[in-house]
């Protein structure tokens, strides 16, 4: 099979994850016979400084050429202060909107290897295996009317959170297909006690569930979730939600999974006309500017997001499940990086990787 794929690397830690996470997809390229033929592009906080934007016309051009994407992070100090429009993140939005990725799949499981590294008591977490799926494309993140304006006491700042009917549905389609390999359990996550915005969500989600009849819905606000994620994780199966809640949940599902350098994701749109969904595959984790260029970053949610990327945009399932037994194999091992709290010695990002490709044969 052809695998053109373009890789993101971005900002801080992002090519030092990206580059292991391409070693991983070139060893699998060889291992299986895959003509593998991989391209580079600017994206954030590196493409602001090399082209004075965060997501230049080039990159939106070999985007959409390649069959998937594979993104580091996003995300430089010293763009704290700048303008949304001038800021690495901006790049970042504009990409997942460009490609159409309205669902972002984020995964969480507690791998029984890594249950110490969690902060929480080992018994809670145990068993926990969940997938968030984060509508991506629409919300707060880029509703309009927006910005800042005035001056003095009248000062104002404006965001809208909107959605439309459409939108609820595509996303609400994906969690229950997703669910339906799965515990088929829906979980959908809203704030329908204030928010007009989730109570249209609320609707149109209890009305499409009456196509899933195998498929278990429940609704849950995002509060009392933020705590139920704590108190009682494997009681999630699918959980789904808009763009903002699904963005903090997921931050909060990292300490379940005992680091947010473990969190793979895959950002989906529509399918291409082979079947193949189109795909931007991107960890959970930021760009760690503070550990960034050191080799000690925890490649295994970009290495994990490449394993989605074999499965979700190339339908090579054997390939992505090589990887996933890699990834739990190293973790096993115990010679992974600082942010797991190993025993012994901290492995570097270079090893991990190395490791996986051993790994996998
Ligand atoms: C994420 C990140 C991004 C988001 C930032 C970097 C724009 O936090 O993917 O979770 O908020 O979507
Ligand atoms: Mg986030």
């Amino acid at each position: 099979m052809d695998l053109n794929i373009l890789v993101l690397p971005g900002d801080g830690i992002g090519a030092e994850v990206t580059g292991e996470a391409a070693r991983v997809l070139r060893h699998v390229a060889d291992k299986w016979s895959h003509r593998l033929n991989v391209r580079e592009g600017l994206l954030g906080g590196v493409a602001i400084h090399k082209t004075g934007t965060p997501f230049p016309d080039e990159t939106a051009r070999l985007a959409a050429d390649a069959d998937a994407t594979l993104m580091g992070a996003v995300g430089l100090p010293e763009f704290d202060n700048a303008p949304p429009e001038k800021r690495p993140e901006k790049g970042l939005l504009r990409i997942r909107q460009a490609l159409g990725v309205y669902a972002n799949l984020r995964p969480v499981r507690a791998y029984a290897s890594l249950l110490d590294s969690s902060p929480l008591k080992n018994h809670l977490v145990e068993g926990t295996d969940m997938i968030i799926v984060r509508e991506l494309t629409g919300g707060i993140y880029y509703g309009t009317p927006r910005g800042i304006a005035g001056t003095g006491a009248e000062e104002r700042a404006v965001n809208t959170m909107a959605y439309t009917r459409s939108e609820i549905e595509r996303v609400t389609r994906m969690a229950f297909h997703l669910a339906q390999a799965r515990r088929k359990k829906v979980t959908s996550v809203d704030k329908s006690n204030v928010l007009e915005n989730s109570q249209l969500w609320r609707r149109v989600v209890t009305e499409m569930a009456r196509e899933y009849p195998e498929i278990s819905l429940d609704h849950m606000l995002v509060d009392n979730c933020a705590m139920q994620l704590i108190l009682n994780p494997r009681r999630f199966d699918v959980v789904l939600t808009e763009n903002m809640f699904g963005d903090i949940l997921s931050d909060e599902g990292a300490v379940l999974a005992g680091s947010i350098g473990m969190l793979p994701s895959a950002s989906i749109g529509d399918r291409r006309p082979s079947g193949a969904w189109v795909g931007l595959y991107e960890p959970v984790h930021g760009s760690a500017p503070d550990i960034a260029g050191q080799n000690k970053a925890n490649p295994l949610g970009a290495i994990g997001s490449v394993a989605a990327m074999l499965s979700y945009s190339f339908g090579l399932q054997e390939e992505a499940s090589a990887v996933e037994a890699a990834i739990a194999a190293v973790l096993r091992s115990g010679r992974v990086t600082a942010d797991l709290r190993p025993s012994g010695t901290p492995a570097t990002t270079e090893q991990v990787g190395e490791s996986v490709c051993a790994a996998i044969g």
